[in-house]
């Protein structure tokens, strides 16, 4: 049992060679990350106190789950982040690695591998700060499974960030009819209606495995400008931004700290009186 459907691997292995090129198939890719890499980041960066000035992701570990051809891995590495990626077919590794090799910055911060999540799950439970999913989840196989195989792979408190589609009759309209069969910003067959996510759905299977869901914004495509902005209305694309709970039947450090010190707060109250 995978969360790999065949089908979908048939379809990526055509274009595998093809992820860099800015105009071609892949196109709407490269101008998400306009929006998708600053959401990442500052959402991070709004959760922590320390900021390395330059490189603000450094010391972060990030998984970049169906990696395809390292398109949103590259700029999270020269964010400073050390990613690993994973994409189950080998060629969009292939593409990824030499295609990472142009940057020397890149050589220490990435490591690729031809994998799904479901094989890295034993080798890699809780090892990551952040899991970055983005236009994936529409394309699995078992998307329950591969939620479950995201919290197992994350670190306590870590952070999960999946970009998709959402499962309306506006979204078959543009993402199916007009994206593949009358613009053609994606090539034909890309998208399966069915397999498209609600957001609702989404939160119900990540609240299931722990995670409370901190943010959904929708996202608009515009063909004319092939340029990507935020909108109120998740109804056809959107970003979601997860935290995994601490660890069971414990607080976290600062949770543990501040309950010491209100305890110590009313004990020397306590004395006072
Ligand atoms: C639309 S592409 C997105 C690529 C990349 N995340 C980006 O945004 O540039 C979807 C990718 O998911 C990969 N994929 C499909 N099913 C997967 C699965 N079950 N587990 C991990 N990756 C998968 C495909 O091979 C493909 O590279």
């Amino acid at each position: 049992h995978s969360s790999v459907d065949p089908k979908e691997m048939k379809k990526f292995q055509l274009l595998a060679h093809k992820w860099w090129d800015e105009e071609g198939d892949y196109s709407a890719l490269h101008s998400m990350n306009d929006i998708r890499v600053p959401f990442i980041r500052d959402t991070l960066l709004n959760m922590s106190s320390n900021y390395h000035l330059g490189s603000p992701l450094s010391g972060i570990k990030i998984l970049d789950v169906g990696c395809g051809g390292g398109l949103l891995s590259e700029p999270l590495g020269r964010l400073g982040a050390s990613v690993t990626g994973i994409d189950p077919l080998e060629d969009n590794i292939r593409t990824a690695e030499q295609h990472k090799s142009f940057d020397p910055v890149l050589a220490k911060r990435i490591q690729y591998k031809a994998s799904s999540l479901e094989e890295i799950v034993e080798e890699s439970m809780e090892t990551f700060d952040v899991i970055v999913a983005s236009e994936v989840v529409e394309h699995v196989a078992d998307l329950e499974m591969f939620i479950k195989c995201c919290s197992q792979v994350l670190k306590p408190e870590g952070s999960l960030f999946i970009t998709t589609i959402n499962k309306t009759q506006l979204s078959y309209i543009l993402g199916i009819v007009v994206a593949e069969k009358i613009v053609g910003i994606v090539p034909e067959g890309t998208h399966e209606w069915e397999k498209f996510v609600p957001p609702e759905e989404l939160q119900r299977l990540l609240e299931s495995h722990g995670f409370s869901v901190q943010a959904v914004n929708g996202m608009l495509y515009n063909p004319l400008t092939g340029s990507w902005s935020w909108m109120e209305s998740t109804s056809i694309n959107y970003a979601m931004h997860a935290v995994k709970s601490g660890a069971e039947g414990r607080s976290s450090p600062t949770e543990s700290l501040s309950e010491m010190e209100s305890e110590q707060r009313s004990a020397t109250a306590g004395t006072s009186v």
